[in-house]
């Protein structure tokens, strides 16, 4: 009844050929990279598939898997299809998925020459000898590919035929063709992947041979009726872009023409190649006036998607734009936010921030999926929340994301907690966080988390730093220490002179002069120095190490690199700071040699160390003392989030 009261379109029960849908919410397909070497499903991918399927989405599209191992693999960890033999896990997917009512679509793919040959031990193929040009951008090597023969070709055709029928054997409701992204198909499909000169290159009909050959071969395998998607690109974007939007909709109707029943619409790299002057995150909804050019074009259903929330899908779906609402990392952030659409519950979404982890930690670090935001994704068990057995007293020092977390998952187990927050405000580091440009998605989780409290009965005291004596006055049974750091002052000579303050201090509003020099390239300094140049100050950035910005997601800090260079940000890396003077700094440089760097205002980004100072006292005091976030060690917002969460299950 409710959901027809909050979003009522993407509630209504639809269909994509004789699949029924109970909404037009679509999980689209996310690669987690948990299978087994070999490409079996796990008990981590089936709970990961289960959380999302009970949370309320209509239609589960399972993830990237394989029709031809391993040269067609992009991660190491990738499922696959390409034998009979996986075919009883993969029911076991279509199985939890179906237990909640939804429906479930698996995506077949090739990687051609996205597939990297340190993952599959072979020269990865592709229509022609063409590296992929953007490939450093996703922590792919852009290796030259073997170009592949017509035969090959053919043979692909048949092994995509084969896993469609695989497929529809494990008990999936329809099968989707990877044509989008840096996979095989779409490689066929851009004119400059596939630089052929035989049937299956040239003009667009042309490239377009290998998806309409494969959409027939799986019609013939599986029969008229059983559901066929395909996901293509809107357009191709980036260097060596091959795909026009005109071309994006030609193939479109190739495809409907073919017997595609709908289109999951996409853009490989939105939002993640730089360009000049460069964009931020893409904006929600930045692919929906391609959807709708489409939309002219094609009768099948439209999938559209791009951090597409609740309300801009509803909307879209109200103005006709496109049939179904793909939501893809918001659903990996908070798996029941169809529930909670639908409930009206908009506010309990835990929303996702943006930060592109959940690929990196795939693509460039070889692991499995994960969220900033939500520690439980890909650990469903590990982090599951259930009932404490007996409620006891909690006290947790800081209000940034572990503490909060931490309290957050000590109420919904039942224990009675206080948090203590120094400042007037909760957040942390977070309400700096927020501040330079680019951050735009982070204030909706500080306020994610600041009304959880209200809304978990959490005791908040704001204002007050909290004491041993404090503590101990209240009698906890466990205290969870996550005060955060205290921020470290390099021993330089003249780091106590009036023009040096912090980068705290800078994103709380304090002014700066025309010059400023930023000591410490990390995460802090950089997006600090991008602030400052913002304002069109003259920005030095000065780091120790031989690179910035480290530990950033790649595709991020590509982007913020980008940027400092467009706004001529000078940055200075394996230097070591001599002397702070009135004047600016003296260094020394990578080479060895002495320079003095005006400027008027010095900023230090230096990090910090952990903020421990209750910790042995408390030790001796209370009977339980957990630690989370950055008092643990300093990272991010991903670490300070599962410290918290591991904490308050752990009381
Ligand atoms: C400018 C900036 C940008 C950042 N951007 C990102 C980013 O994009 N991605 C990312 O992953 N990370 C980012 N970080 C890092 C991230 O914000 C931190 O890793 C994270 O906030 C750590 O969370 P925490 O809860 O452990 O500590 P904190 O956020 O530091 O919170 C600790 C809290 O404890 C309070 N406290 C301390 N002692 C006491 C006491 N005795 N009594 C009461 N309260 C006390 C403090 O006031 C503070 O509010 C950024 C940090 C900054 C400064
Ligand atoms: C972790 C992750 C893995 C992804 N893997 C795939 C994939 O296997 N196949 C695919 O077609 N798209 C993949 N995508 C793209 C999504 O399907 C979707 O198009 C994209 O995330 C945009 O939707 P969103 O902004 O709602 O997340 C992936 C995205 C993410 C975040
Ligand atoms: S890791 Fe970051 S980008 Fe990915 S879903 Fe979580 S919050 Fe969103």
């Amino acid at each position: 009844m409710s959901n027809t009261l909050h979003f009522p379109k993407l509630f209504e029960p639809t269909r994509i050929g004789q699949m029924e849908l109970k909404n037009r919410i679509v999980m689209p397909p996310m690669g987690t990279n948990m299978a087994t070497p070999d490409g079996h499903v796990t008990e981590r991918i089936r709970s990961y598939y289960e959380q999302r399927a009970k949370g309320g989405v209509g239609l589960v599209i399972v993830e990237t898997t394989c029709i031809d191992a391993p040269v067609g693999k992009t991660t190491a960890y990738q499922l696959a299809i390409d034998n009979d033999r996986f075919i009883p896990g993969l029911s076991q997917i279509a199985e939890v998925i179906h237990q909640h009512g939804a429906k479930a679509v698996l995506q077949l793919q090739h990687g051609g020459r996205g597939a990297k040959s340190s993952i599959t031990g072979i020269q990865p193929v592709a229509p022609s000898p063409v590296p992929m040009p953007y490939g450093t951008q996703v922590g792919y090597e852009g290796e030259m590919p073997r170009e592949l023969t017509v035969g090959e070709i053919k043979d692909l055709v048949r092994k995509f035929a084969q896993g469609a029928q695989r497929g529809r054997r494990a008990g999936f409701d329809g099968v989707e063709i990877h044509s989008t992204g840096y996979y095989l198909v779409a490689q066929f499909l851009s004119s400059t992947a596939n630089v052929r000169q035989d049937e299956y290159g040239g003009n667009l009909r042309n490239r377009a041979r290998f998806l309409l050959e494969i959409i027939d071969a799986v019609r013939e395998t599986v029969g008229e009726v059983y559901p066929l998607l395909c996901k293509i690109s809107a357009m191709e974007l980036g260097p060596g872009s091959g795909i026009t939007p005109e071309e994006a909709q030609q193939i479109a109707q190739m495809a409907e023409e073919a017997g595609a029943d709908a289109l999951e619409i996409a853009a490989m790299l939105w939002g993640i190649i730089p360009r000049l002057p460069p964009p931020t995150a893409e904006a929600p909804g930045g692919l929906l006036p391609f959807v709708e050019a489409m939309k002219k074009m094609v009768k099948i259903p439209l999938i559209a998607a791009g951090r597409i929330t609740p309300e801009l899908g509803e909307k879209t779906l109200q103005e006709g734009k496109a049939d179904l609402i793909a939501i893809g990392k918001g659903l990996i952030a908070d798996p029941e936010l169809p529930m909670k659409a639908a409930s009206g519950r908009v506010d309990e979404i835990r929303p996702c921030i943006g930060c592109l982890r959940c690929i990196d930690n795939q693509t460039v670090k070889g692991k499995g999926i994960m969220c900033s935001v939500n520690a439980a994704a890909g650990k469903e068990r590990e982090f599951e929340i259930k009932p404490a057995g007996r409620s006891k007293k909690v006290v947790v020092v800081g209000g940034g994301p572990a503490g909060m977390e931490a309290a957050i998952v000590a109420a919904l187990r039942g224990h009675q907690v206080t948090l203590y927050e120094k400042q007037a405000r909760l957040g942390g580091q977070l309400l700096e966080a927020v501040v330079p440009p680019h951050k735009d998605n982070l204030p909706g989780f500080v306020d994610y988390l600041t009304s959880q409290m209200t809304k978990r009965g959490i005791d908040v005291r704001l204002g007050i730093e909290a004491t041993v004596e404090l503590i101990s006055a209240a009698r906890p049974d466990a205290v969870v220490l996550a005060a955060g750091v205290t921020p470290s002052v390099p021993p330089i000579s003249g780091i106590d002179r009036a023009n040096v303050i912090t980068a705290k201090q800078v994103l709380n509003g304090a002014k700066v002069g025309d010059a400023v020099a930023v000591i410490g390239g990390g995460l802090v300094g950089c997006e600090t120095a991008e602030y400052l140049a913002k304002q069109r100050k003259k920005v030095t950035i000065v780091e120790m190490l031989d690179e910035v910005a480290g530990v950033m997601p790649l595709a991020l800090r590509k982007l913020l690199l980008a940027r400092l260079a467009y706004m001529k940000v000078t940055v200075l890396t394996g230097v070591k700071c001599q002397e702070l003077t009135e004047g600016g700094l003296l260094i020394i440089t990578k080479e060895g040699q002495e320079k003095t760097i005006a400027a008027d205002s010095i900023v230090l980004a230096a990090g910090g160390r952990p903020n421990t100072a209750l910790l042995e006292e408390l030790r001796r005091t209370v009977p339980a003392v957990h630690l989370a976030g950055d008092c643990v060690d300093p990272r991010g917002i991903a670490e300070a989030v599962a410290d918290g969460r591991s904490a308050g299950l752990a009381i």
